[in-house]
């Protein structure tokens, strides 16, 4: 078995709840070293996942350690040098979403990436959850979707990302536009919104009908001042529909003329641990796959690069300027 040989900058939340335990399973993977600026989340993460070299400098980490892959895992604002300085290296990279503040910064990212034949991804972990990827083939069996719906709600009317360094939409509900991406199946060919502040000085909801060259529709619901955190999807295809809710402990229902068939979320993942009902230990696996079998992964730079702009396109195309 080829091993790849993985380094890892930051040392943080999702790195230590989600990544790190996905990657410290995999046996054809090496953590070859573990960067981080602040001395005691770097010492403790090395400790838990047994990794032995540890630095404070991304570049001299990169220098002595020969990595062939990179995860750069910290707050968007602190991304692209660190990815930029990684591809440069020819070196493979995952991060975590947003790919990054703009749609220029993510094309220059994906540039250099294609430049350098680099291999990336970004952690749009909705995509690989165990659930929406079961009920998603079993849509398709009467497919192509023709119609779906991101939902996505929370209640924090006035949250502000890194202290305003980046928006909602393009911070957090882009995991909503990236999946009604995924469940549409095609290019975007038109785009009508609707954004508003409810209770805030901020936007903080993101309502779009999104018209793709497949023919699905796609509708996007997202609103940061209402009950609570809300998370659900649908995918309508001819005689079927599908209302899945991923989260922990909860399931989906499809619909057919054959009756109601129920899906929960942790059985599909064969699990009750958060890291993999909710997609992480999939997209972490996929990444190491396509990695160790030369193929792009799914959500590489170049395709984040059409779920960026598709947040421009909501901010571009109100029904109400
Ligand atoms: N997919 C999801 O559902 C999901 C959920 C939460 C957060 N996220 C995203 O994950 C990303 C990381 O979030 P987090 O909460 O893990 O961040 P965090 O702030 O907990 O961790 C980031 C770490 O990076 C380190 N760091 C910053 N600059 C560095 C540098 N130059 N060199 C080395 N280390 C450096 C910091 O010291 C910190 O330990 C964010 O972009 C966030 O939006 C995704």
């Amino acid at each position: 078995m080829t091993k790849t040989n993985i380094a890892l900058i930051g040392a943080g939340g999702m790195a230590n709840s989600v990544h790190y335990p996905s990657l410290v399973e995999f046996e054809d993977v090496n953590l070859v070293a573990l960067c981080d600026l602040v001395e005691s989340k770097l010492q403790a993460t090395a400790k838990q996942f047994e990794i032995e070299n540890t630095f404070t400098d991304y570049k001299k980490m990169i220098e002595a350690t020969s990595p062939s892959a990179v995860y750069v895992l910290m707050p968007p604002q602190h991304l692209f040098e660190p990815v930029m300085h990684s591809l440069a290296q020819g070196l493979d990279v995952f991060i975590e979403k947003p790919p990054a503040l703009t749609v220029h910064q993510i094309k220059e990212m994906a540039s250099l990436a294609e430049k350098n034949d680099c291999k990336t991804m970004v952690g749009f972990n909705r995509r690989f959850i165990p659930l929406m990827q079961k009920v998603k083939s079993i849509v398709d069996q009467n497919g192509p979707i023709i119609q779906c719906m991101s939902t996505f709600h929370k209640n924090s009317p006035s949250a502000l990302y890194y202290n305003g360094a980046i928006d909602v939409l393009t911070c957090d509900a882009i995991h909503a536009v990236d999946t009604l991406r995924w469940m549409g199946g095609g290019e975007v060919k038109a785009v009508a919104s609707d954004i508003n502040a409810f209770g805030s000085e901020r936007e903080n909801s993101f309502n779009a009908i999104v018209k793709f060259d497949s023919g699905a529709s796609g509708y996007l619901c997202t609103n940061w001042a209402v009950g609570a955190r809300i998370h659900i999807f649908e995918m309508h295809a001819h005689g079927i529909s599908a209302y899945i809710n991923p989260d922990l402990g909860e399931k989906a229902v499809i619909h057919t003329n054959k009756g109601i068939q129920e899906l929960t979320t942790n059985e599909v993942a064969g699990s009750d641990e958060q890291y993999k009902t909710y997609g992480f230990y999939n997209e972490n696996r996929h990444f190491v796959d396509c990695l160790q079998k030369n193929l792009l992964p799914e959500t590489n730079f170049t395709d984040a690069v059409k779920s960026m702009e598709l947040v421009k396109k909501i901010y571009q195309n109100r029904i109400d300027p």
